[in-house]
Order: C-alpha cells, then structure tokens, then sequence
C-alpha cells in the first residue's frame, strides 16, 4: 500500500507528528512519501501550491494532510492543501486520512473541518488522528509551558494504532466515510467557529515586524518564516508581500537572537491569555484515532 503524507508545519510539531506516522506505516509494510510544504519557495514565494503537489506528489492509494490548530480551526495552508488537491483518479487516492497537531487547549472544529473539504474533493475519510503537541506560543509562560516534549511517547502509540487500522482495514477492503465521528467539539465552539473564523482572532494582529533600530540584519528570521514572507534588504529584515498572510507562529520573534521582532499577539494578548487560561481547558482525550473504538 503506498502512503503519501503532506504536512504545514509552522514551529515543526506537525512535522514531528507525520514523521511518526511515517515510522509506524514503515513497520507495517507501508511505502510512504513525506512532503513538507513548509517554507517551499514554490507554494509560498511563486505562489504555486497547485503546481508544487502535481511535480511531487506520488501515486498513492492513501493521503494524509496534517496541519496545526490555530484559534480552533486547520490552520488556513492546510486547508488550502486539501482544497488543492486534484480530484482522486489513478495516480490520487481516493482515502484520505486528516491529522492535526494542537497545544492541548483546544483542537474544536479543526478536524471536522479536514474531514468536511477532503469530502467535498470527493474522498472518503477512513479515518482521523489528533495528537496534542508542544503549545508553541508557550514560550514565554512562567512557570511552565504547555505539553512541553509533545509529541511524545502517547502519540507514538496513536500513530502505531492508526497504521495497524489501516492494515487492517485494508485487508478488509473496507473504506465507510467516517467524518461524522470528528466532529466532537462541544456545540458552543461549533456554532461560534462556524461565524468566527482564524482571521477574526488574528487578523488584527497580523503586524509583526522588525524594529530597524535593533535588527542587524543577520537573516535567522527570513529562514525560520514558514510563508517565506521576510527578507533581507539593506541589511534589515522587512515583510514582503507574498500573497501569504502573517501566521503570527512567531517563530521569527522566538528566534531572533537580537529580540528585534515586535509580536503584539504574544507581547501583548495571548502569553497572558494562556497564563490564565491554560488550566481551564485541557480537551480530553488529548490525542487519538477517530472513531475512538472502545477496548
Ligand atoms: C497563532 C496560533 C494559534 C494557536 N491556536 C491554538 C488553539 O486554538 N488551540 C490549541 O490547542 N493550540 C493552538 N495553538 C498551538 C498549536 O496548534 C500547536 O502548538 C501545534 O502543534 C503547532 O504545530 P506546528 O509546530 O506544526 O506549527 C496555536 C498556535 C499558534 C501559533
Ligand atoms: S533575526 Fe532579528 S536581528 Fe536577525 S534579521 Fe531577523 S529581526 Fe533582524
Ligand atoms: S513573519 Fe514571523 S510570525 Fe509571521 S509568519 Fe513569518 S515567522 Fe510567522
């Protein structure tokens, strides 16, 4: 059975998560191609996602999207990745398998999402698979930060049961569409992220930049960008206008060996929204295949 995995993977949980699948495919027998799509000049720069999977995505029998929780929904490249993908036919599989990375807070509608557009592109969802990751706007947390070492072991043990599913599965030829078991956010956050989406909680945000009197131009932000949406022009770092938006991943401004980068999200919203909050939810369980089969 051939595999292929795509993955957006900002601050590389997501990244951490698919590499597990990987192994656990592996050692059932699986062929299985990884793509990372994070940071591609193609996708982001030339804005050519489209053509970027049709020069290197195998044939497959079976896809997996993975992609990060941001505000409650897939965060938005990922969405874009299965909204892109060209309808199943020899050489694009027609199974489909979603996985999400979050901070342990709250993963809400991302899954169903997922579930919901790979769908419309007419696949079957014979599965889905959550996994709690390192928060990775905890950073700056006093005195400990969220799910730090996730993905873990526990997760390890999620991507094993997902590939002997799959095994299993396919010795049984048996592909239902199992979406409907995604959607176990409560129906508060359904009816609230439905109206509300990523853009409304971050948008205003969305001002991150370089303080010219501090930079010195070094480039570790350009390189840790994974929209590909900073450069390096008179030794300073500046946005450019890509087509991409500002995910407020933060990785520039964690990165920054001069904290030159101004994050108001960070700085000033979501460290002391988290410091607060982080005890009031905790979804359970934190990670899992979908549907959960009772042992
Ligand atoms: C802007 C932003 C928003 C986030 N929103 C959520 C959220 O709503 N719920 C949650 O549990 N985690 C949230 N997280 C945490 C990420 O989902 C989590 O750390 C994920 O594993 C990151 O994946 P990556 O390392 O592949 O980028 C958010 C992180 C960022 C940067
Ligand atoms: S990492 Fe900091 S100092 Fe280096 S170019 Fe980026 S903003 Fe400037
Ligand atoms: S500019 Fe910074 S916060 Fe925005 S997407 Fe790039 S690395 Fe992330």
């Amino acid at each position: 059975m051939n595999i292929c995995i795509i993955v957006f993977s900002p601050s590389g949980h997501t990244l951490q998560a698919a590499e597990m699948i990987k192994a656990a495919m592996e050692e059932q027998a699986m062929q299985v191609q990884l793509l990372n799509i994070t940071g591609q000049k193609e996708v982001f720069k030339n804005n050519n996602l489209r053509g970027f999977l049709l020069e290197n995505v195998n044939r497959h029998d079976v896809l997996c999207v993975g992609g990060p929780v941001y505000a409650g929904h897939l965060e938005g490249n990922a969405r874009k990745v299965i909204k892109t993908l060209p309808d199943p036919d020899e050489h694009w599989g027609k199974l489909a398998i979603p996985f999400i990375t979050y901070g342990g807070l709250h993963s809400s509608v991302s899954l169903q999402e997922a579930g919901a557009l790979f769908h419309a592109g007419r696949r079957i969802n014979i599965m889905g698979v959550k996994m709690a990751s390192f928060h990775s706007l905890s950073q700056n947390l006093l005195p400990y930060k969220i799910n730090e070492g996730k993905p873990g072991s526990e997760e390890e043990i999620v991507a094993r049961e997902m590939a002997r599913r799959l095994k299993q599965l396919s010795s049984q030829c048996k592909w239902d569409d199992v979406r409907r078991s995604f959607g176990y956010a409560s129906l508060l956050h359904k009816v609230v992220l439905k109206f509300l989406d990523q853009d409304y909680f971050h948008g205003k945000y969305r001002t991150v930049r370089a303080n010219p009197e501090v930079c010195n131009g070094c480039g570790i932000c350009q390189k840790f960008c994974p929209v590909n949406l900073i450069e390096i022009v008179g030794q300073k770092a500046v946005r450019v206008d890509n087509g991409s938006y500002c995910l407020l991943c933060a990785e520039c401004y964690h990165h920054c060996p001069r904290n030159a980068v101004v994050h108001d999200f960070v700085e000033q919203k979501i460290t002391k929204k988290l410091n607060d909050e982080k005890d009031k939810y905790h979804e359970i369980p934190q990670s899992a295949v979908y549907p959960i089969v009772s042992l």
